[in-house]
């Protein structure tokens, strides 16, 4: 979250960001979230069982092995719900993957073969390492049994006994403060064997990477948990099928876990009721850059983009909006014209052409340059590729020293053209799709701002010719 250049913003925006450099607690409790799910009630001290039990917390676990029975045997009938009936609410519920694609959540656990004889895994994806996401970190520092309730009601209704949390690796206090809610929810049995006396078995383990974006990437996560360099697989096989292990696994963001008891305590319709069609729910966007007040705010899908804007307090002080990164930085950059008709949900951002993505909304205001933003972007692609595709290792490399050769003032006539034509060789050839990430910024930098790039080629110098060269050339005529 960015925090520089405080000088330019209001007083009231002042007090409130030297408040969270001092506590380190304003990031979401603001009080001006949406009618929030997530981060509803939270005060930055709240995060233990008693208190998100008081919350209503675990009240969707036990719901659902109200009568006890195991899940995967002859008694499935008479649990409170079966693993079906608890798919098929998450299915109506509309809840979207909250780590970037927004792929139906429902219909990816339909996909878990239930019955596989071996061993299945859950895993988190905490890793959050996309430019300008900061909710997940929130979550499990603030609201962690509400990831963990997610995971065990997953892991029940796709009969999986062994779970994993994958937790970016530079928050480490936040990685602590998982474990420590892991050894509450064991010691009160909530997690381990025989939760609540049902039968159902379920061994949640936390873990931390070491910093690198491209274990946020699905498949280079489950390489770096089985201890091995992080870098992605080539897809088929899907994890559903070959995961963690080489066994079947599902993998969801921090916040789609998070999102899951209030869906079961309340009903998929209803869920599903307070964001949009397609687009259930609640979302946190974490939104920075040239605001007023950045932070994590919660607000139904579907919430107009101003409005949100409203909440973080405006564009700073005597600037208009020029600009918004919409959904991380792998988002393509929307114009604010296009983005002050946008409501903030998948379709509607998708419509304006770009992408909701992980949810971090990036706000640019008139005095900031669009090359120089396209080289810092270019620079943390081509510094993150994990190398193993060649349009993506030395693609990367490419966009940047010409984006950063156009800052410089040595930009060349035909540099747009190269550019595009680079991005065009990285989009879909690669392994992964953070080809695509730094491929899709370039292009919309250019289609939205190529003026500002074209300001910066200098016109090539008139041709002068020799005076020799004059001579001759009168002499014909
Ligand atoms: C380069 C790259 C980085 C990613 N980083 C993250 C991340 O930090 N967190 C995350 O949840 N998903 C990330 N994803 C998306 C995951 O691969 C995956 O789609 C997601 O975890 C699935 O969870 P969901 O269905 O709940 O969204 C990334 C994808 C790519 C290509
Ligand atoms: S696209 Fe880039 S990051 Fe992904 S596998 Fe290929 S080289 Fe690695």
């Amino acid at each position: 979250m960015t925090l520089a250049s405080n000088s330019s913003r209001s007083a009231e925006a002042q007090s409130v960001l030297a408040q969270f450099a001092a506590t380190g607690v304003q990031s979401c409790f603001h009080g001006r979230h949406i009618n929030p799910q997530i981060l509803a009630g939270l005060d930055g001290r709240n995060w233990q069982l008693k208190d998100y039990e008081a919350r209503g917390g675990y009240q969707a676990l036990r719901k659902i092995l109200a009568q006890g029975g195991d899940p995967s045997g002859a008694e499935a009938e008479t649990v409170g719900m079966t693993p079906d009936q608890v798919i098929a609410e998450v299915k109506a519920s509309g809840l979207r993957g909250r780590g970037g694609a927004g792929f139906p959540t429902g219909l990816k656990w339909s996909f878990m073969p239930r019955q596989f004889p071996g061993q299945k895994y859950l895993v988190c994806n905490s890793d959050e390492g996309e430019p300008g996401t900061c909710k997940d970190r929130d979550i499990m520092q603030y609201n962690p049994h509400s990831v963990i309730e997610g995971m065990a009601i997953a892991a029940y209704a796709m009969g999986i006994s062994v779970g994993y949390n994958y937790i970016h690796g530079e928050i480490f206090a936040t990685y602590q403060r998982f474990e420590a809610a892991l050894d509450e929810a064991r010691a009160a049995g909530l997690l381990g064997d025989n939760i609540l006396g049902s039968g159902f078995n379920f061994q949640l383990h936390a873990a931390h990477g070491f910093g690198a974006y491209i274990c946020g990437e699905e498949t280079a996560l489950l390489e770096s948990l089985e201890g091995k360099k992080g870098q992605p697989r080539f897809k088929p096989p899907f994890p559903a099928s070959f995961g963690l292990y080489g066994k079947p696994t599902t993998i969801n963001n921090t916040e789609t876990f998070a999102a899951v008891p209030w869906i079961i305590r309340n009903g998929g319709a209803a869920y599903l009721e307070c964001g949009k069609p397609n687009n259930g729910g609640t979302k946190i966007y974490s939104v920075s850059g040239d605001v007023e007040l950045p932070g994590n705010y919660e607000v139904p899908m579907g919430t107009p983009f101003a409005k949100l804007l409203e909440l973080a307090g405006g564009v700073r002080q005597g600037r208009t909006l020029k600009a918004v990164i919409p959904g991380g930085s792998s988002s393509p950059v929307l114009p604010a014209s296009i983005m002050m008709e946008c409501t903030m949900d998948y379709d509607s951002i998708a419509k304006a052409g770009s992408m909701l993505g992980s949810g971090a909304v990036i706000v640019m205001d008139d005095s900031r340059c669009m090359v120089e933003s396209l080289k810092r972007l270019s620079y943390f692609y081509m510094h993150e590729s994990c190398g193993q595709c060649t349009p993506c290792r030395e693609g990367t490399g490419w966009l940047w020293r010409v984006v950063d050769r156009i800052h410089n003032g040595k930009g060349r006539q035909n540099d747009l053209d190269l550019l595009n034509s680079v991005a065009d060789n990285i989009q879909g050839r690669t392994i992964c799709a953070l080809g695509d990430a730094a491929a899709m910024p370039v292009r919309a930098m250019i289609k939205h701002f190529r003026h500002e790039f074209e300001a910066m080629i200098k016109p090539p110098a008139p041709q002068v010719a020799a005076p020799e060269a004059a001579a001759r050339a009168s002499s014909h005529v």
